[in-house]
């Protein structure tokens, strides 16, 4: 790669992977055959899940989780404000309202505190409490122990959106949580272009999830519920397919399971790669604290799939805007990770203006910073350079 401009994040393809894609492009199935199977186990042993869904996005594996958790009108789901649009939208999606939780402000990290503040205001509405969403920002790992202790006894379920967190250890198993949700876009720990994971401990769940991924599509004559339709005397009719609830085309092509595969066989690798990276950040950026430090680790638990620094842009006499434009004349990239949800226009219309201060104070200084794997020690150094050099 140029040693050009340097993107905040960036996927790593090498030429097994290639090759991977190759060879199934060259095999009978381009989408769903023998290679998707193997990719949700392969999915599930790293993982630690008992079974893993592969599907077409991380949004798509949020929704499949939300639509099996029975997520519907009159049902309200916990989001955390500091995240991607998807993990309310999916909500939305299935038509359960979300009510978004605050965040706190030096992790952006649902908390105990928050939830059960959210929860306080589902209370005092018409909706019922259905799931909560816990997000592992960055790759920090929430408390689910202690999520879990709450939503527990509101018989509320957890789906943790884990769209940062592939390569942390047990993440994916879903101990605490009815399912976890994975995305392999690009620039997540591995990828397959746009794809994405549920994993979760019901067989049951599962088995929904791959209808609903299918259209909502039953091959299995074991449960036909037209048994007139679907035999001929004992025997199951061999083209019947029976649909009874609405489902999606949410399948994850066997070409892009490939990549898959051969990618999921690198994630220590790039994983480590990217906890070194993130070590020499820390002690480079030392001396510009306080008033640029990395964002304070929620867990010693990290998937490192962002680097992010909090910037006080007010000390510096500068704005956010003139902060990013500065490091990307520098050949530098850098995002924010996000928005507050709540205060999206469209959320805004619906729920109107909320105070979430924590999630406030998170997004007013954070600033994501290069971190991929094949970054060069150098390009760190390049980095806190320039940072340095606008810190004064
Ligand atoms: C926290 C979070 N949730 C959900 C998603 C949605 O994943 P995808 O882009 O694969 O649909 C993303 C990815 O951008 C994400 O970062």
């Amino acid at each position: 790669m140029s040693r050009g401009f340097l993107p905040y994040g960036r996927q790593t393809i090498e030429d097994d992977d290639v090759a991977a894609v190759a060879a199934a492009l060259r095999a009978d199935f381009l989408t769903t055959g023998p290679l998707v199977e193997r990719f949700e186990q392969a999915f599930a042993e790293r993982t630690g899940a008992k079974h893993a869904v592969a599907c077409n996005s991380g949004t798509a594996a949020l929704h499949l989780a939300a639509l099996a958790l029975d997520l519907k009108p009159g049902a309200a789901a916990v989001v955390p404000a500091m995240t991607f649009l998807a993990t309310a939208n999916v909500v939305r999606m299935t038509g359960a309202e979300v009510v978004f939780a605050d965040v706190d402000p030096a992790t952006g990290l649902l908390s105990p505190e928050t939830l059960e503040a959210a929860f306080s205001r589902i209370d005092n509405s018409r909706l019922s409490a259905r799931a909560a969403l816990p997000v592992h920002l960055n790759g920090q790992v929430c408390d689910l122990a202690a999520l879990a202790e709450i939503a527990d006894p509101r018989s509320v379920q957890l789906v943790e959106d884990a769209c940062h967190a592939l390569g942390v250890n047990k993440i994916g198993a879903a101990r605490y949580s009815a399912a976890a949700c994975f995305s392999t876009h690009p620039v997540k720990a591995v990828t397959t272009g746009e794809g994405g994971v549920v994993t979760t401990r019901s067989a049951e769940m599962a088995e929904r999830m791959r209808r609903l991924r299918s259209h909502g599509m039953n091959r299995d004559s074991n449960s036909f519920v037209d048994r007139a339709e679907g035999f001929e005397g004992k025997n199951p009719n061999p083209w019947y397919y029976e649909m009874t609830e609405m489902g999606w085309n949410y399948r994850l092509p066997d070409i892009l399971c490939a990549l898959g595969l051969a990618q999921l066989s690198k994630l220590e690798r790039f994983h480590e790669r990217r906890r070194e990276l993130a070590a020499r950040y820390d002690n480079l950026l030392a001396p510009l604290s306080p008033v640029i430090h990395p964002v304070s680790r929620g867990n010693v638990e990290h998937g490192w799939h962002l680097y992010v620094i909090h910037v006080d842009f007010p000390a510096l006499g500068m704005t956010r805007a003139d902060f990013m434009n500065a490091l990307r004349d520098a050949g530098i990239g850098s995002q924010v990770h996000y928005v507050p949800l709540h205060r999206q226009p469209y959320y805004r219309d619906r729920y109107g203006d909320i105070a979430l201060p924590g999630a406030d104070a998170y997004y007013e200084r954070c600033l994501s910073i290069p971190l991929f794997p094949t970054m060069r020690d150098d390009d760190v150094e390049r980095v806190t350079a320039a940072l340095a050099r606008l810190a004064g």
